[in-house]
């Protein structure tokens, strides 16, 4: 098989909405991403070339102040399935970013995708942890009009000065929202000032839970995507119901929502979640991570 692997550029557009549409049912993301993963000076876009068309393409995002490198949308042309693309392209993404300096790479998938879980594995990745996610259709959603406590809608450096607080309450220190991860630190959290909005509940000068949340747009619509993170499940239950009462108010398609697991038995038994919802569905956090000798700094 002759292929070529090389950067992605705008010249590449067709394809990449070609491979967007025949994956998931049309429900990719990759429309909306693709323009900033080439405008931004922090993303490199790779892809493979065969017969004169992309067929394949993954991102990597250098994220963190520049220390981990976040892989994101791995895709193959749903017709050149199967021939070993998405493990060259690992392998490159991988090895490419070892060359930038960075002391990880990282990414995220759902934990019953096979094939994503083995290329990880292959080039050396290990699962980190995993998080509950579902999605529910608004004209499903009965929210519960009595949130137990008191949210506040806080900016980013707000929440960042809260969260000092309470560390613990984010496993791994490594925040996870819209199928994303960064490291908490300050830089990190500011840089989703504009991007996400944050809810926190505080208690005698001690972040006790708190929620993020953002537009995921997809080709099917837009939907509001959020993360809560709680030291128990009336906290958890509160946010919840904030978060899915504020997208079917702002007449979002869907709410997508993240979790960490010890509440997936709060959420399966609330009466606010559709029963088409409760599915045991989770996300796992993929990273290797280099050793000082095998990441040089190469890129400028
Ligand atoms: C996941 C995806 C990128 C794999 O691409 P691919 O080029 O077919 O993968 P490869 O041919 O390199 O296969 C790598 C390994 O995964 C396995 N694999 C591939 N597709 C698989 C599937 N549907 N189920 C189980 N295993 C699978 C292969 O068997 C192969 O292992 P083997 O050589 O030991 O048999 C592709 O199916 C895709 O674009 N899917 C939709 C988007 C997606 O899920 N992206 C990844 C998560 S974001």
């Amino acid at each position: 098989m002759d292929y070529q692997v090389r950067r992605v550029t705008q010249s590449d557009r067709e394809d990449v909405m070609t491979i967007a549409r025949l994956t998931w049912g049309g429900y990719d993301y990759l429309p909306f991403a693709f323009d900033g993963w080439l405008q931004d000076p922090n993303c490199y876009t790779f892809g493979i070339e065969i017969d004169g068309h992309l067929v394949a393409l993954n991102n990597l995002r250098l994220i963190d102040d520049r220390s981990t490198g976040w892989m994101e949308g791995l895709r193959v042309n749903r017709y050149h399935r199967k021939r070993g693309l998405a493990r060259v392209l690992t392998k490159h993404i991988v090895e490419f970013a070892a060359e930038t300096g960075v002391s990880r790479v990282r990414y995220t998938t759902d934990t019953t995708n096979a094939a994503s879980l083995k290329l990880g594995q292959e080039v050396g990745m290990q699962r980190i942890f995993d998080m509950g996610v579902f999605w529910a259709g608004t004209d499903k959603i009965e929210p519960s009009g009595r949130p137990g406590r008191r949210l506040v809608n806080v900016n980013a450096e707000t929440f960042y000065e809260q969260f000092l607080s309470s560390p613990d309450l984010v496993p791994n220190g490594t925040l996870i929202f819209d199928w994303k991860a960064v490291q908490v630190t300050k830089s990190s959290v500011l840089a989703l000032e504009g991007k996400c909005r944050f809810w926190t509940s505080v208690r005698r000068g001690v972040l006790e839970s708190f929620s993020l949340g953002l537009d995921r747009k997809e080709m099917k619509g837009i939907e509001w995507s959020f993360t809560v993170y709680a030291n128990d499940d009336d906290a958890f239950l509160s946010h919840l119901g904030y978060h899915l009462s504020y997208a079917k108010k702002h007449k979002y398609n869907a709410a997508m929502g993240t979790y960490p697991l010890g509440f997936r038995k709060a959420l399966l038994s609330s009466p606010m979640i559709p029963k088409e919802s409760r599915r045991r569905f989770a996300l796992t956090l993929l990273e290797k991570q280099f050793s000082s000798k095998s990441a040089r700094s190469l890129v400028s």
